[in-house]
């Protein structure tokens, strides 16, 4: 997203508050590496971040954070540990050292992943020309939010955690999102004269709003236009929400590019998908990490797709899982199977229910049709791979690789136990294991020879 420019050139600092236990989730991961639409819940509020080209991003992190860190090696990321988590104005507080006093900060939470870089754009520009925004909103519910207190004259005056407030404070539905942009030097002066006598005993970043207000700063409110933005994670039923709101936004992304999809609410978008006119996704379908579709192709039901790309006129049928391969035109794959990482199938593929392919090139219009592995191969064109053949990669220790040359025909029950070659247009019988390399163009038998015993007695039971 390209940023529309501010009101003033002033450098931006983003500081995440990312510390909070998230004791909710019940979980021992910390709250902000919790998935949401296969990303961590902090990727999400760092692209939002990243999308307003700021001069520096500081995360502030708390313990069992290492994990977090870790989670995020990329450079450009300033990591602030906070050791106890006193409050959300404590946790600035711990960044604010770093902040340079001509900048624009702007706060954002680790929990509030939702967030789009467009709906801060305001916040920055009043910001930049000195003064205090708040990003407000007015949600269905709003217990739990902080509420906007004004005064007489309507001006905002300060904000009330739901904790502290009156009943008559309770009835007001103009809420805080935990998003406001500030002058760096006003902002750390703020966060100095904080204080903890309130009902939670934690240091509110919240109370920057009345100390603004008091010192003759204006505090403009800028309310987000969807309250959906602003949801943050507590718990499971809340990730939960999210993931059904990110569902719903990808579904619709693609709709609107053209993408036919059986049942919007039955499609997880795990990552990003570029597609070609006239695909169609049909229910329970999962496309996680990159996943590119050509023109025409059509994902049956029930299928994971992973970081893959699929030519045009490509049908898979229901349930099968792709992992890492590339699959050509008009290839037909499925039901019931699985394509694992380094694969490549050619155009015209035909791949049957139960066949599992793993780091193998197939040509052009092999197929593979039924209850077959081939795994660790170069298969050529036109190959046909019969029911049942298995590639034996693994002697136990290591794994080696098996070709088969063009128009090669397998046997059904055929184990080719690698290394081999086969070679071009050879047929290998039935039920046979080859061992040793097997020549072009001749039929191969590797089986014991059929024999009948003329005289031979069924045994009958002694009484
Ligand atoms: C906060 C706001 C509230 C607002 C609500 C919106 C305050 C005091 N209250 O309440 O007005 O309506 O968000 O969702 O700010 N964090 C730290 N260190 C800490 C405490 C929190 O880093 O010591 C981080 C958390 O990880 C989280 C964010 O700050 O990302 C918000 O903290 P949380 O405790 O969830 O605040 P709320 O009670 O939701
Ligand atoms: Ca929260």
């Amino acid at each position: 997203m390209n940023r529309p420019a501010a009101a003033s050139s002033a450098t931006l600092s983003i500081v995440i508050l990312a510390a909070g236990e998230g004791k909710r989730m019940k979980s021992r991961r910390p709250k902000v590496l919790q998935s949401l639409a296969g990303r961590p819940l902090l990727a999400h509020v760092l692209q939002s971040a990243r999308a307003l080209s700021p001069a520096a991003i500081q995360v502030v992190y708390g313990h069992g954070g290492e994990q977090v860190r870790a989670a995020f090696p990329e450079p450009g990321l300033t990591w602030v540990h906070q050791a106890e988590q006193l409050g959300t104005g404590h946790a600035l507080q711990q960044a604010a050292p770093e902040l340079d006093d001509a900048a624009t900060v702007l706060v954002l939470y680790g929990d509030v992943p939702l967030l789009r870089a467009h709906s801060l754009v305001g916040l920055l520009d009043i910001a930049a020309a000195g003064a205090l925004a708040v990003l407000t909103m007015q949600p269905a519910d709003p217990n739990g939010y902080g509420r906007i207190v004004r005064d007489a004259a309507g001006h905002v005056a300060r904000i009330v955690e739901h904790k502290d407030a009156s009943a008559a404070e309770r009835s007001i539905g103009e809420c805080n999102t935990g998003v406001l942009a500030a002058p760096a030097r006003l902002l750390k002066r703020w966060l100095s004269a904080l204080r903890n006598d309130n009902a939670q005993g934690e240091y509110y970043l919240t109370d920057v709003i009345g100390l603004a207000a008091r010192s003759g700063v204006t505090v403009t409110p800028v309310p987000l236009a969807d309250p959906i933005e602003a949801l943050g994670v507590n718990d499971k039923v809340q990730l939960a929400e999210l993931e059904a709101v990110c569902r719903r936004n990808a579904a619709c992304a693609l709709m609107c590019a053209g993408v036919t999809i059986a049942d919007p609410a039955r499609l997880d978008v795990r990552g990003d998908v570029v597609h070609g006119q006239d695909v169609f996704l049909d229910v329970n379908v999962v496309l996680e990490g990159h996943v590119t579709l050509g023109n025409n192709v059509r994902i049956g039901p029930g299928c994971v797709v992973r970081d893959c790309s699929i030519g045009d006129d490509t049908e898979l049928f229901a349930h099968c899982v792709l992992d890492g391969a590339t699959i050509g035109r008009g290839a037909r794959i499925g039901p019931f199977s699985r394509i694992r990482p380094h694969s490549a199938l050619g155009d015209g593929v035909h791949i049957g229910n139960f066949v599992e392919v793993k780091n193998a090139t197939l040509g052009s219009e092999s197929k593979a049709n039924h209850l077959s592995y081939v795994g660790d191969a170069e298969v050529g064109a036109q190959v046909n791979v019969g029911a049942g053949t298995i590639v034996a990669n693994y002697d136990g220790a290591n794994k080696h690789r098996t070709r088969i040359g063009d128009r090669a025909h397998t046997g059904s029950n055929s184990v080719l136990v690698a290394p081999i070659t086969v070679g071009e247009g050879a047929t290998i019988a039935a039920g046979s294991t080859v061992t040793r390399d097997v020549p072009a163009g001749k039929l191969t038998i590797a089986r014991a020879r059929q024999t009948t015993i003329d005289e031979w007695q069924r045994p009958i039971k002694t009484k």
